[in-house]
């Protein structure tokens, strides 16, 4: 990447903490223009023609926006996920791509891992339930939840969050752990705390087998659409089914169809295939999902934590200088 002493033209595409934007502003000249927000639209596309920087999330990047934005030389993601950028179109500009991976490790567990509580133990329903002044003699058994210390938890996908999840059951709620990822992990080498704790399982074994399946998957021509008929068909009848991932590894008409057969207990979803959930959804209201707004990595200090890195990458590749967390983009 050519570097150069001036000040470069940054796009900042959705909204940065004030200290984090300061960082930008006293190197580059900068601007701030949401494409989301309708009367920011015209902003965003005067400065993407000039950007040498783009920093922002959750917007997709194609080709046709890459056309539109000519002097584009690096893209700092404020996120770990890559979906919403076209990475072929990228390699093909020479288009470096960063993003924020390891500082929402462990936030991320903590939110998948409150869906497997919620969803075994009924907890919104039944919060709902005392908040409805519904709550007028004991609970009967229609009401119990199922437990989760011992169940056996079944994990797709099983990088840096998949195996902080794999802490919290295996080593907090004694749950065996199967886990399905394109190659075994060397526990022993990279987890030894889990060594013993998590067994490398093929996908149709692990769905057979586990009592809560949880997805942490990112998304890629292999995982979407992974989680189908078929494979909502294999899982244990009365097993809860988990997405803290991508919306897109799931086909959602096969997961609800599996929640009104009966087949399977629950959901606990944090993301969708469309985002934000459309009113008109099915999972947005039916009585056996849990719903959340993506909200993996939504807590304060980790939001911070995010742009903090996804400025460092940033300034650092304005600068010539190899980024602390470069996506490797196709060959
Ligand atoms: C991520 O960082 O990819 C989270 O899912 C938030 O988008």
């Amino acid at each position: 990447m050519a570097v150069s002493n001036q000040r470069k033209k940054i796009l900042v595409f959705r909204e940065l903490p004030p200290d984090q934007l300061a960082r930008l502003q006293a190197q580059h000249d900068v601007t701030v223009a949401n494409p989301r927000l309708a009367g920011q639209l015209p902003a965003f596309e005067t400065s993407l023609a000039t950007a040498e920087g783009l920093i922002g999330s959750s917007y997709p990047v194609d080709k046709a926006l890459l056309a539109r934005a000519p002097q584009l030389k690096v893209i700092s993601s404020v996120s770990v996920g890559v979906d919403n950028y076209d990475l072929k179109a990228l390699a093909a500009r020479n288009i470096m791509l960063c993003h924020t991976p390891g500082v929402l490790t462990e936030t991320t567990a903590d939110t998948v891992f409150s869906l497997v509580m919620a969803t075994s133990r009924r907890i919104v329903e039944l919060a709902n339930h005392v908040r409805e002044g519904r709550w007028t003699r004991n609970i009967g058994e229609d009401l119990f939840g199922t437990d989760v210390h011992g169940k056996t938890l079944g994990i797709l996908g099983f990088g840096r969050i998949g195996q902080a999840l794999a802490r919290r059951a295996a080593l907090g709620f004694g749950m065996p752990v199967l886990y399905h990822s394109r190659r075994p992990v060397d526990l022993t080498r990279q987890a030894p705390e889990l060594a013993g704790k998590a067994a490398h399982t093929p996908l149709d074994e692990l769905l057979a087998r586990a009592d809560i399946v949880a997805a942490v998957l990112p998304l890629s021509d292999e995982t979407r659409n992974l989680m189908g008929r078929r494979e909502f068909g294999l899982m244990k009848p009365g097993a809860i089914f988990i997405n803290g991932g991508r919306g897109a590894t799931v086909q959602e008409s096969a997961l609800l169809e599996a929640l009104e057969q009966g087949r399977l207990r629950a959901a606990g979803l944090d993301v969708f295939a469309t985002e934000p959930l459309p009113l008109t959804s099915r999972l947005r209201t039916h009585p056996k999902v849990t719903a959340l707004p993506h909200i993996g990595s939504a807590t304060v200090e980790t939001r911070h934590a995010m742009a903090v890195l996804a400025t460092t990458n940033l300034l650092q590749a304005l600068e010539g200088e190899l980024p602390e967390a470069v996506f490797d983009l196709p060959a």
